[in-house]
């Protein structure tokens, strides 16, 4: 008899078990999980493991997709339909599926629920155990590599929908000096009171944005002064102009930030006049 998994309210056979290409575990990392040992077809620690699954579903605002007692019976009928009697069980709750949008989607859409379960040879377990395990040290950088374009975006998900949730339209993070890194999923610019326009380097820990990258050079060429310099909050405030970059909002103006005003409160012409140049450049070198 194959492997079964549970996805979401079926029993499928576990070739056949997938979620949507726009899961937001798939697309954000926007999920929880819990890992149980199973003996004799039973969950251990079950208490513990399901306090935490239920904590972590509410730290990230997740609705519960089912009551404690229907997962129960979800994680046992799994165990069960594999014939497991020593193993694990494996629970995943998303966000569930949406247009892919780092914020979150309508608190209508269901979350997900995959379910699996495995056998563990414990007797192997126990050999190794005999015998020990060597280990290797590793810087802890979790998640250190905001240069990577990975998956991982929860914690950009959380300061989009943070933002969204108080009126903007998007979050700049700042770093443990009170300088702007780049926003949840762009790169943060400046017009200085000097005229300078300002983004932060690429020494520091952040995505490294092509739109970035081709507007420096842009910039420079329409004969802009373009510095390579952080900027905080305060500098923002102060700032002749602020803007945006990404591939999904090309040069967006930014007008306010923490409720306070930029410049006049209007789309500056730097920031305008980069726009244009932007997307004319772009359009003339598509491919
Ligand atoms: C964290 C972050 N910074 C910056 C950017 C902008 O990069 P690009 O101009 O390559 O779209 C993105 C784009 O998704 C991003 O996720």
């Amino acid at each position: 008899m194959g492997r079964i998994a549970y996805v979401n309210g079926r029993y499928v056979p576990h070739g056949d078990a997938v979620v949507h290409v726009e899961d937001r575990g798939f697309q954000f990392a926007d999920g929880v999980y819990e890992y149980f040992a199973v003996f004799s077809g039973r969950l251990a620690d079950a208490e513990g493991h399901l306090e935490r699954l239920w904590r972590s579903l509410s730290e990230l605002s997740i609705r519960r997709p089912m009551s404690e007692a229907a997962l129960v019976v979800v994680l046992h009928e799994t165990v069960r339909r594999n014939r497991i009697k020593d193993g694990a069980a494996y629970v995943q709750i998303t966000r569930g599926t949406a247009r892919r949008d780092h914020a979150f989607p309508h608190p209508s859409t269901p979350p997900s629920v995959v379910v699996t379960a495995k056998t563990v040879n414990y007797a192997a377990e126990q050999a190794k155990a005999a015998k020990g395990v060597a280990v290797l040290t590793q810087p802890d950088n979790r998640w250190g590599r905001c240069d990577i374009k990975t998956v991982g975006l929860l914690p950009n998900a959380l300061a989009k929908q943070a933002a969204r949730a108080a009126g903007a339209y998007e979050a700049w993070l700042v770093d443990e000096l009170g300088f702007i890194t780049e926003g949840a999923s762009t790169n943060a610019w400046i017009v200085d009171a000097d005229g300078t326009v300002r983004t932060r380097d690429t020494n520091a820990n952040i995505l490294r944005g092509i739109t970035r990258r081709s507007l420096i050079e842009l910039a420079a060429d329409a004969g802009l002064n373009v510095s390579q310099r952080p900027f905080t909050v305060e500098d923002v405030k102060h700032a002749r102009e602020a803007f945006m970059t990404a591939a999904s909002a090309l040069v967006l103006p930014v007008v306010a930030i923490d409720g306070a005003t930029i410049g006049d409160g209007k789309p500056g012409p730097v920031g305008m006049k980069l726009r244009a140049l932007y997307e004319q450049n772009a359009r003339a070198t598509a491919r």
